[in-house]
């Protein structure tokens, strides 16, 4: 029997156009996607932290996060690195081009839950994409947040996603925003150092605040050492998992961590959640 959830075959991808492809850094882009199903872009919304599998036709089918702000109607962002042969086959597409979707697929970032609250936001490299999901529509209902802090690290300056969007950031007067690089060049004059060096430069109430974490396994590792020993709370500090993946929909068990599926239970995890797991992360 198909699967199926409110009568839509969960393994049918959706036809979307490539409307807008932004180049990031040498190796990664931002692919705008627009369904081309009038009636299914209409009644399509997903939540921060959720992901889309993604078909390049003739090459395969990957997961990717939601890189832009879930309030955005017409169409979402996903922003790709090049590493294998269906992330590179994506950065062949042209604007106009046909991909399928299927998705929305996972949970969500906490959003509601944690209004009231000091909020802050720890990104590595292209683990900014879905954080970014999250950090618009907080701006976008900036007065139900205490304190936004976003902290970036990169590897280059070269390396840092959405930079025109980082400019933006800081010179926002509503958010503290610092970014750091483990290597300059002759145009940065900025901070240089891993991104949890950026936590001797802040300073957080962690009884009153809610961190959010996504990059490469290594620095998320330190980043939730950090938060732990800056006395955050395992309930109050959110990541999210990468698995590999293959239906995305709790079917075929590739993404299993004990009992759970990346795919369904999550990404998105509390530390006190991923502190269950026998097996290592
Ligand atoms: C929930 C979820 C969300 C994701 N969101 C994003 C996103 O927003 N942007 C993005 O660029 N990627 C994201 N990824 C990772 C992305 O799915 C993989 O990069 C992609 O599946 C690789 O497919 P491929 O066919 O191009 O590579 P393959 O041909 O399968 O692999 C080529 C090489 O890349 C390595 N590789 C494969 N996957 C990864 C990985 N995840 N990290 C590092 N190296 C890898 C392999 O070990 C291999 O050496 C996400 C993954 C998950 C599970
Ligand atoms: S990817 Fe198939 S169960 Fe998660």
């Amino acid at each position: 029997m198909e699967a199926e959830v409110s009568g839509r075959n969960l393994y049918m991808p959706q036809l979307a156009t490539i409307v807008r492809i932004t180049e990031e850094t040498h190796d990664t882009k931002t692919f705008t996607l627009r369904f081309v199903d009038d009636e299914y872009r209409r009644q399509f919304s997903f939540r921060s932290g959720q992901f889309v599998e993604v078909s390049v036709f003739g090459a395969g089918e990957a997961p990717f996060g939601f890189a832009s702000n879930p309030n955005r109607k017409e169409d979402f962002d996903i922003t790709v690195r090049a590493v294998g042969r269906v992330t590179r086959a994506l950065h062949q597409k042209r604007e106009g081009d046909v991909v399928g979707v299927r998705g929305p697929l996972g949970n969500h970032f906490p959003f509601e839950e944690v209004f009231g609250y000091d909020i802050l936001i720890v990104g590595g490299g292209i683990g900014l994409p879905p954080l970014r999901s999250l950090i618009e529509p907080m701006l976008d209902a900036r007065e139900r947040f205490g304190r936004i802090l976003i902290l970036y690290g990169a590897r280059t300056p070269a390396d840092r996603v959405y930079k025109y969007l980082l400019d933006q950031w800081g010179k926002r007067q509503d958010i503290e925003f610092l970014q750091t690089v483990d290597v300059g060049d002759e145009t940065w004059t900025g901070h240089v150092g891993v991104v949890t060096t950026l936590f001797d430069k802040i300073q957080v109430d962690p009884a009153r605040t809610v961190a959010f974490t996504c990059g490469p396994p290594i620095m998320i590792k330190f980043v939730i050492q950090g938060l732990l020993a800056m006395g955050f709370d395992p309930d109050h500090i959110i990541s999210t998992l990468e698995r590999y993946m293959k239906c995305g929909v709790g079917k075929c068990g590739h993404c299993a961590i004990n009992h759970k599926y990346v795919c369904t239970d999550g990404p998105v995890f509390s530390f006190k959640q991923m502190q269950a797991f026998t097996e290592p992360l």
